[in-house]
């Protein structure tokens, strides 16, 4: 029977148990998107805590995909890969594999931090962010855009990383081309699900000629909230689509940046939003309480709140034979226990309870603590926009 503390692999590498620390932006870059000091320690931390593998922040794969969240790592120049080397050695004296997560904003972003126009499948605005219309990718710069997703994977196993993640989530770019929410296009790369998969596909076969057999993992939504936009139905294809693609495991999410609070569920931080929102700030306070209840109408959370993708998983998980990980409102050993056990899913993920307890994952195997502490104010992830991660617990 598969145990959550079992050792296990995926694509080869070897894991010492089943619980994986998400994809997380620690606002941790220096002013290049190099990792500093600060960030390989927390990564220490992680790693000295007995997580089963770390996924790091997303990277921005070039300059016009870079996030407008503060500090973020970017791959986008050979001279980066001593930095990142660093940061891997590191982790690996703890025996703990790590993946680069890699991306593109697209539309998720500001032309005032990239200082290029903002990018995307289809020139319609983000809702979020809600700055430009963005400019419609032409061929040859999706061509280019390939070509750097394919130069950053070769990048980051020069560097050591034990493999790879494509954000394929969220409504960055690769997941914008794959949702029809937010790929209205008419041409080779828009339409059917086939078309929508293009731009991956080509990521994944072009890589393969230049890092073979390196560990690809992809993170996508299982669906989104949009009546629009990708559902379960779809996502079966798109997960067997990366299977065919040698994609080597997905992780399971849900959602898109402008449906609010669904990928990353909980209270809605409004309190937190006022302070950080570049929008809420144009806006007199006296008008808050007014917003308030539009905007939670609009972009509060949907239930449940716990394991949310989890049934995704299990249909997707019915369709591959590549590991599949469940990502979202994970917080209880017995359901990370169970869901492995029942063979729900191959390895569980989580971002938030490593924000407040690093070391989470050796409390669990010690029996020390049953459940995180953490208590979903989403603080953390708005903060995240000005400073450096870390856990508010409801506070200001
Ligand atoms: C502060 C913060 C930063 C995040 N950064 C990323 C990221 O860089 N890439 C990504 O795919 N997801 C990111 N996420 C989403 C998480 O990986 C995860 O999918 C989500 O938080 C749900 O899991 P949880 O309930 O365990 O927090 C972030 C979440 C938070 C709270």
């Amino acid at each position: 029977m598969k145990d959550a503390f079992s050792e296990s692999k995926i694509a080869g590498i070897k894991l010492r148990n089943r619980i994986i620390r998400s994809a997380t932006h620690e606002g941790l870059a220096d002013d290049f998107g190099n990792p500093t000091e600060e960030l390989i320690k927390k990564y220490e931390d992680l790693a000295k805590g007995e997580v089963g593998a770390i996924i790091t922040g997303y990277a921005a794969v070039m300059q016009n995909g870079k996030s407008p969240l503060i500090n973020m790592l970017m791959i986008d120049k050979d001279e980066k890969i001593p930095y990142y080397t660093e940061l891997v050695d590191r982790v690996h004296q703890y025996n703990t594999p790590i993946f680069l997560q890699i991306t593109h904003c697209g539309r998720q972003t500001f032309s005032r931090t990239t200082g290029m126009p903002t990018v995307a499948p289809s020139p319609i605005k983000d809702k979020l962010y809600n700055e430009d219309i963005p400019h419609e990718l032409t061929d040859s710069e999706i061509d280019e855009i390939i070509k750097c997703f394919v130069i950053a994977i070769e990048r980051a196993k020069k560097a050591g990383f034990d493999g790879v993640q494509l954000q394929l989530s969220h409504g960055y770019l690769l997941s914008s081309f794959l949702s029809p929410h937010m790929n209205k296009r008419n041409d080779k790369w828009g339409g059917s699900t086939e078309n929508r998969f293009r731009i991956v596909k080509k990521i994944m076969e072009r890589a393969r000629e230049k890092v073979v057999d390196y560990p690809i993992l992809a993170k996508m939504n299982g669906y989104e909230k949009s009546k629009d936009g990708i559902k379960l139905e779809e996502a079966l294809i798109i997960a067997r689509n990366l299977e065919k693609a040698s994609c080597d495991a997905i992780e399971i999410s849900c959602g898109i940046a402008e449906e609010g609070f669904v990928g990353i569920r909980g209270e809605f931080p409004f309190d937190m939003i006022a302070q950080h929102n570049h929008l809420m700030q144009k806006m007199p306070k006296i008008l808050y309480p007014f917003i308030k209840p539009v905007l939670k109408h609009s972009f509060a959370s949907p239930e449940p709140r716990y394991l949310y993708n989890l049934d995704s998983a299990i249909e997707i998980k019915k369709n591959i034979k590549i590991p599949v990980i469940v990502v979202g409102g994970i917080r209880k050993l017995e359901d990370a226990y169970n869901m492995i056990q029942r063979e729900q899913c191959d390895f569980i993920a989580m971002s938030r309870p490593f924000i407040i307890e690093p070391t989470i994952v050796k409390k669990f195997k010690e029996n020390k603590q049953q459940q995180s502490k953490c208590i979903d104010c989403n603080y953390c992830q708005i903060g995240v926009e000005k400073t450096p991660v870390k856990c508010y617990y409801g506070k200001m």
